[in-house]
């Protein structure tokens, strides 16, 4: 996050004396990424930050690939994945490739009784449906319904759900998560024609520390694997930090839509960059006003992108038979466009009411066994009369 932020006590000087009430000392922690060049946090503990007590089971949770090499277009029905207890078994990847998984998540309990470090990948939760409070050892942050999550990797974190009705995307990303570099000035401030702003985003708040020493169970993911930990003092024992490097969110419906008197392309919706691929956000918007326009997309070829596109609420003007929680897939290789008939439908619409999330990767998807199980199986067949 281009911004900087504190909260709680640090002292005056990094890496100077900071002694706790009984006159010894805080325990300093660097937490940063791309090796000393990325963005970075400086956190003061209660404890030492490095006490393992044991090393446990490994469970191995990398995705299958029941498709490697897919060029069907794909509809996945989102919610028909079934709601589990656990946050981390709710979690179910249906595409992925070395930079990116995709997964859906109905977790219904919180996560309370051990603590989570992704240290694969920046996470990116997109908040479909429930609220709730992710709690980390850098503070609190509420959600709600339309919230992106960024939490970057190896933040510990647990997360709490108000109800049992909750529905998540889940991206990880192997690649740091950005919001766009063109967006934002030589100082990293977003610029005017940014979509959103810093005073748009959530930032943590509400540090809690917990002096407390005893068996403290971590779950790591590392290479695909769920390395199970036990931490002798408490991970939330953070007293104070600055920095960069922290979780925050930003809610889809702060996104502002660029339009025009024709149709803009989907760079216009772009929310978040990396590396490998893009995430952007298709909102409630007016059409475009030119008197000949034609609101609906063009067809377009996805010669080098997979596209992924979920979707969220409202109306989906090019596609037929989409439901909340769809998603649908077109692979690089092969154009894809409107659906018979919303092409003409679209000529002499206002606006829409659509609400999407869309990724779109650089590099081909595979699919695990349980996309296949909720893929509608004839979508790629939807463009015929
Ligand atoms: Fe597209």
């Amino acid at each position: 996050m281009p911004l900087y932020h504190k909260l709680g006590k640090i002292p005056p000087k990094r890496h100077t004396i900071f002694k706790k009430d009984d006159g010894t000392l805080h325990y300093e922690q660097l937490f940063g990424t791309i090796g000393f060049d990325g963005m970075s946090s400086l956190m003061y503990h209660m404890h030492r930050p490095t006490m393992v007590k044991e090393v446990g089971e490994t469970i191995d949770v990398s995705p299958k690939a029941a498709v490697a090499h897919n060029i069907k277009s794909r509809l996945l029905k989102g919610f028909d994945i079934k709601p589990e207890d656990d946050y981390l078994d709710s979690r179910k990847t249906v595409l992925f490739n070395s930079d990116v998984h995709v997964g859906l998540a109905a977790p219904r309990k919180s996560l309370t009784d051990y603590f989570y470090k992704n240290a694969d990948a920046d996470e990116l939760l997109f908040i479909h449906k429930g609220t709730g409070t992710l709690k980390t050892m850098l503070g609190e942050i509420p959600f709600e319904y339309g919230d992106y999550i960024v939490i970057p990797r190896g933040m510990i974190y647990q997360i709490e759900f108000d109800t049992e009705d909750n529905r998540l995307l889940v991206t990880e990303s192997y690649h740091p998560i950005y919001t766009p570099k063109r967006y934002r000035n030589w100082f990293g401030q977003h610029l005017e024609h940014s979509p959103f702003c810093e005073r748009d985003f959530k930032l943590p708040q509400n540090l809690q520390t917990y002096d407390e020493t005893g068996d403290f169970l971590m779950k790591v993911k590392k290479q695909g694997q769920l390395h199970h930990l036990t931490y002798a003092s408490h991970p939330f024992d953070v007293v104070g930090w600055d920095g960069y490097n922290f979780p925050y969110a930003f809610s889809i419906h702060n996104f502002e839509p660029i339009t025009g008197r024709v149709h803009q392309p989907p760079p216009v919706h772009q929310t978040f960059e990396t590396s490998a691929f893009v995430v952007c956000s298709f909102v409630p918007r007016m059409y475009d006003y030119h008197p000949e326009s034609i609101p609906a997309p063009y067809n377009h070829s996805n010669i080098d992108s997979d596209e992924v596109l979920y979707y969220v609420d409202g109306d989906f003007m090019s596609r037929k038979s989409i439901d909340k929680g769809y998603i649908s897939v077109h692979p690089a290789g092969i154009p894809h466009g409107p659906h018979p008939g919303t092409y003409e439908a679209s000529i002499g619409k206002s606006k829409t009411e659509e609400l999407a999330v869309m990724i779109d990767t650089f590099k081909p998807l595979q699919l695990t066994q349980l996309a296949l199980d909720i893929d509608n199986g004839t979508y790629y067949q939807s463009w015929m009369k």
